[in-house]
């Protein structure tokens, strides 16, 4: 793929670059196989969502030939010209901030021109809901609505039986508590340029996902890393796998129980990188607060109660920025 680095404003202050040194093993991030016994995958994911809120998944159920046809898309989408991706923007080339947009391509975290420095990558976002409705789904490359229908069903009966599976961890009498956080799927393709000397440099900016759950497949590039404890831990590239975050607004229904996990990618010196990720979580105009069944009086609620539509344009306005989102409904007793 031939692809240069869109602007000039990419390098990063010293403070903010990656160190080398920070980045463990990736040995212990969880991975759990899901063909295994229900219970144990319960369990499991309890165990992964409490230590880490991160894991990846194998035996998932999702075909494989889904997930390569999604990656190949990917790799084509990349090949062609900005010009032709940007077309399907609304506002034509001119880049935009609107974060509900059903269709948007661009560079950088948001797109926005000011936002230095920006990460090295090229993203195109989809939101699922929006742009089945309005049906301006590319029609280039030919198979682009096919693929992308048929890994938004496969990957959204994972996203469920996932939700169901977490809900069932957290002793939740209703699944439905839980079920509202997969009304609505965002799909965001990204791909990452190399850059000779990574360390000046960032694919992404260390931050914790908005939503509920994150799903994630990625090439076999490697660069993904995940915080826990203030380590920071290489999530290496397994086959077919799924990785898969808990993200904000499952932290704030668990009151803290579960938490968000931060990450960031490190851009790589020859390889470009590609992912696609799964945004689950609810509507805009859904009010998302701690479920009652999480707090108690020993256990108050850490978060207020805020609509998703709220939360959202505060975590596009910040910008990648670690967990500062979070800030936005905390409570004076939350810590976290
Ligand atoms: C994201 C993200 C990681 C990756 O898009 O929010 O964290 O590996 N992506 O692309
Ligand atoms: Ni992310």
């Amino acid at each position: 793929m031939a692809r240069v680095a869109p602007e000039e404003n990419y390098l990063q202050d010293l403070k903010d670059r990656f160190q080398e040194a920070e980045v463990l093993d990736d040995s212990q991030v969880p991975i759990i196989d899901f063909s295994g016994d229900p219970k144990y995958i319960v369990d499991a994911i309890a165990w992964a969502c409490q230590e880490w809120g991160f894991f990846q998944a194998i035996n998932h159920g999702v075909p494989i030939a889904s997930m390569k046809n999604v990656l190949k898309l990917a790799k084509e989408i990349f090949n062609q010209t900005s010009e032709e991706n940007e077309a399907y923007n609304s506002l034509g080339n001119k880049l935009s901030d609107d974060p509900s947009e059903a269709y948007r391509y661009g560079s950088g975290f948001n797109n926005r021109k000011d936002a230095k420095p920006i990460d090295l990558k090229y993203f195109l976002r989809l939101d699922y809901s929006l742009a089945q409705q309005e049906d301006i789904w590319p029609e280039s490359p030919s198979y682009f609505r096919e693929v992308m229908k048929e890994y938004h069903d496969q990957v959204s009966a994972f996203g469920h039986c996932l939700l169901d599976n977490i809900s069932k961890g957290l002793g939740l009498e209703n699944s439905y508590d839980l079920k509202v956080m997969g009304e609505k799927i965002i799909c965001i393709m990204n791909y990452y340029l190399p850059y000779h000397t990574p360390e000046l440099v960032k694919g992404v900016s260390a931050h914790s996902d908005p939503r509920a759950i994150s799903i994630l497949i990625q090439d076999d590039v490697g660069g993904l890393e995940v915080c826990k404890d203030g380590r920071w831990f290489a999530v290496k590239p397994v086959k077919y796998a799924f990785v898969v975050n808990i993200a904000d607004q499952l932290q704030i229904m668990t009151n803290a129980k579960y938490k968000s996990a931060e990450h960031r990618v490190r851009a790589h010196p020859e390889k470009s990188r590609l992912s696609v990720v799964a945004f689950f979580g609810p509507g805009m105009d859904t009010v998302v607060g701690p479920l009652p069944e999480m707090v108690s009086e020993e256990n108050p609620p850490l978060y207020r109660e805020c609509a998703t539509k709220d939360y959202l344009t505060q975590f596009y306005a910040n910008g990648l920025d670690g967990k500062r989102s979070l800030d936005y409904v905390k409570l004076d007793r939350a810590k976290v």
